[in-house]
């Protein structure tokens, strides 16, 4: 929260603004579209890179998702598409056919994920994946995307949520999986058993994923 704060005052003297109150501030960055962007752009987090916590990914293909040959895949969260190109490259390697849809909430991260520029030989990797701004505490977003994917990455994100909105995220990662799909959060979240309602937890090797809860 400091950081955001710290960011939020730089912004106001840089753009030589006369607004102190909390009240205030936040009118000023909803009364425009541009402005709510750039509120995006303070707020969130764009760290990420290719095969991040890769034997966690690797543990995933090669134990759970075993015999699998064709698999709808989504990275919620994506950033700048580090991980969903990550996915695909894993896919190829494995013969297995599909596709990875990258979601984020930040158009400027997303920007850069479509326009990666990729060596010519993972062309075929870069037609696998495609992009959409969704806002994961948004319901809506999630309903045009039900029961569409084998499996949801959501690592590094859920991190910076507070437990309500934790809750909301969940439900809509839970809407867009197919019966009994798989969610991948990074191996140092936890899923406390308070939000266990829409998954299940199972090991695979030293990792935890997240099975989707079957419909009553
Ligand atoms: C730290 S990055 C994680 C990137 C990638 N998943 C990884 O683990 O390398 C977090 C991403 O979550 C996105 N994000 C934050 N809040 C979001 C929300 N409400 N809806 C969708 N994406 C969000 C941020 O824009 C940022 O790109």
């Amino acid at each position: 929260m400091r950081i955001l704060e710290y960011k939020v005052e730089r912004l106001i003297k840089e753009l030589r603004l006369d607004i102190d109150t909390p009240e205030r501030i936040v009118s000023y960055f909803l009364q425009s579209e541009e402005r709510r962007k750039l509120l995006i752009d303070l707020m969130t987090v764009p760290e990420t890179r290719f095969f991040r916590e890769r034997e966690q990914l690797e543990v995933l293909f090669d134990s759970s998702l075993k015999n699998r040959t064709f698999l709808e895949m989504a990275s919620v969260g994506c950033s700048t598409g580090q991980e969903p190109y990550t996915l695909a490259m894993m896919m190829e390697e494995r013969g297995v056919e599909g596709t990875v849809t990258g979601m984020d909430i930040n158009e400027k991260v997303l920007r850069e994920a479509r326009a990666g520029v990729y060596r010519a030989d993972e062309l075929k990797i870069r037609k696998r994946v495609r992009f959409r701004q969704i806002n994961l505490i948004e319901k809506r977003d999630f309903e045009a995307l039900r029961g569409q994917f084998d499996v949801v990455l959501c690592r590094n994100v859920l991190i910076y949520f507070d437990n309500r909105s934790k809750e909301i995220a969940l439900s809509n990662l839970s809407t867009i999986l197919k019966s009994r799909g798989v969610l991948v959060l990074s191996s140092t979240e936890i899923l406390s058993r308070e939000f266990q309602k829409f998954f299940e937890s199972f090991k695979c090797g030293k990792f935890f994923f997240y099975r989707k809860r079957g419909e009553e």
